[in-house]
């Protein structure tokens, strides 16, 4: 499963890159508005500390799909690599899908509710769909089982399209989307250290170096090793 941090918070960005194996960056209008920057120097920024090989999905905030085709042309060329424009799912972003797909630029399907939204954008030829599991299970739905039939219809009809779910408020459901073969999920930088936490980890640590310890001091492997070797 590829993980993907959903924040375009420079700091936060650095750190999941630094420590987490994450796969990309994902943004929204709202997530940059949250970072109140200057967009271009921000999206720059994000691209110089993921490197070029890693995704970089960035909403367009057009309406209208001749517009969209040009912000998704525009945006191409200043971050470069391996770039996604996302584009809410309507019959303007899907025109303007299968515009970009043919023209070689990935498109990142968004805001889906639905498995025939999925199933549409995918016949247009967007690479990633990206269903809303949190906001799904907000309604009495169940974003998983969503997440689910979309994945199992993508490859029923062997599209190559593939599904990033995303808007997760908990641990839980990420984990089932992994459960039910989801491609990918995107996520905010809080939601990947608690994906990694458990206390009993870090009580398993402490004894660890107690007993470590208790026999060999403060001195580490390294240490002994060195003065083995004389
Ligand atoms: O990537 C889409 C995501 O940012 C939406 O999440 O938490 O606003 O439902 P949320």
């Amino acid at each position: 499963m590829l993980y993907i941090i959903d924040t375009a918070n420079v700091d936060d960005i650095r750190r999941c890159n630094e420590f987490y194996p994450i796969d990309g960056v994902t943004t929204n209008p709202t997530i940059i508005a949250h970072e109140k920057r200057d967009f271009i120097p921000l999206i720059k920024e994000i691209r110089t500390i993921i490197g070029d090989d890693k995704m970089f999905h960035i909403q367009t905030t057009a309406t209208t799909a001749e517009e969209i085709v040009k912000e998704g042309h525009e945006l191409q060329e200043i971050v470069g690599g391996e770039f996604y424009l996302k584009i809410p799912v309507s019959p303007e972003g899907l025109k303007a899908t299968r515009i970009l797909s043919r023209e070689g630029i990935k498109v990142t399907e968004t805001a889906i509710f639905t498995q025939q939204q999925a199933l549409i954008a995918a016949k247009a030829g967007a690479s990633f769909v990206a269903p809303y599991v949190n906001r799904l299970d907000n309604i009495v739905s169940d974003g998983a089982k969503v997440v689910e039939e979309i994945t199992e219809i993508l490859h029923g009809y062997k599209l190559p399209c593939k599904v990033l779910a995303a808007s997760f408020k908990n641990v839980e459901q990420i984990h089932k989307i992994s459960t039910v073969g989801g491609d990918a999920v995107t996520i905010t930088p809080d939601l990947f250290d608690k994906l990694v936490y458990h206390p009993l980890t870090y009580y398993a640590i402490d004894d660890f170096e107690k007993d470590w310890e208790s026999i060999y001091g403060d001195k580490s492997i390294s240490e002994l090793i060195s003065e083995y070797k004389g």
